[in-house]
């Protein structure tokens, strides 16, 4: 199931950490946004934060299973149930990004409807301090992706 983070719980800040090194972006987008958790039997087996842009544009984030529930379909319900609350909510559309190095994500969104957009240059070097490798691949560049929800 998932649903709304309750008020007065928590967010799953490991969790959330799986997806983004940066534990004060993840505050930050925290207070902009709302949180949604995927829980099975009491216990919290994925997130993600979906937060506005405008009056018109939602980003996801931050999307993460934990780790031993990886590549079992849970990303996949989080990020359609993320496109469809969007909808429900009347936004135009909505956002994504991630690294260069992320082939996993890049493949999972495509395959959740998105389009790629822009890319961001040198955006992890600029706003992260450790470098971030992935796939044998150094994380650079960020590639936005998005889908319109209106046609
Ligand atoms: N190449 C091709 N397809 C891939 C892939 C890869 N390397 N990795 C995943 N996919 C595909 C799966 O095959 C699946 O497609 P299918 O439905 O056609 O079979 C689809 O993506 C969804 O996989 P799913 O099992 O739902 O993903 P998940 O539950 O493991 O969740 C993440 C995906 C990214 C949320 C999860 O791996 C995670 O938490 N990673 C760490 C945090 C993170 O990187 N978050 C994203 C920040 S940008």
């Amino acid at each position: 199931m998932i649903r709304k983070l309750p008020l007065g719980v928590e967010p799953p800040l490991e969790l959330l950490l799986l997806a983004d090194p940066s534990e004060n972006k993840i505050k930050d987008y925290l207070n902009q946004g709302t949180c949604f958790v995927f829980i099975k039997e009491k216990e919290t087996l994925g997130a993600y934060v979906l937060a506005p842009v405008d009056k018109n544009i939602v980003e996801i984030m931050n999307v993460a299973v934990e780790e031993s529930e990886q590549g079992k379909g849970i990303g996949k319900l989080l990020i359609l149930d993320a496109i469809e609350r969007a909808k429900q909510a009347g936004y135009k559309r909505i956002e994504i990004g991630t690294g260069n190095s992320s082939i996993g994500q890049l493949a999972l969104y495509q395959k959740c409807g998105f389009r790629l957009t822009s890319i961001e240059k040198d955006y992890f070097t600029k706003n992260y301090s450790e470098p971030i490798i992935e796939n044998g691949i150094r994380c650079v560049d960020r590639i936005n992706l998005s889908i319109d929800l209106k046609s």
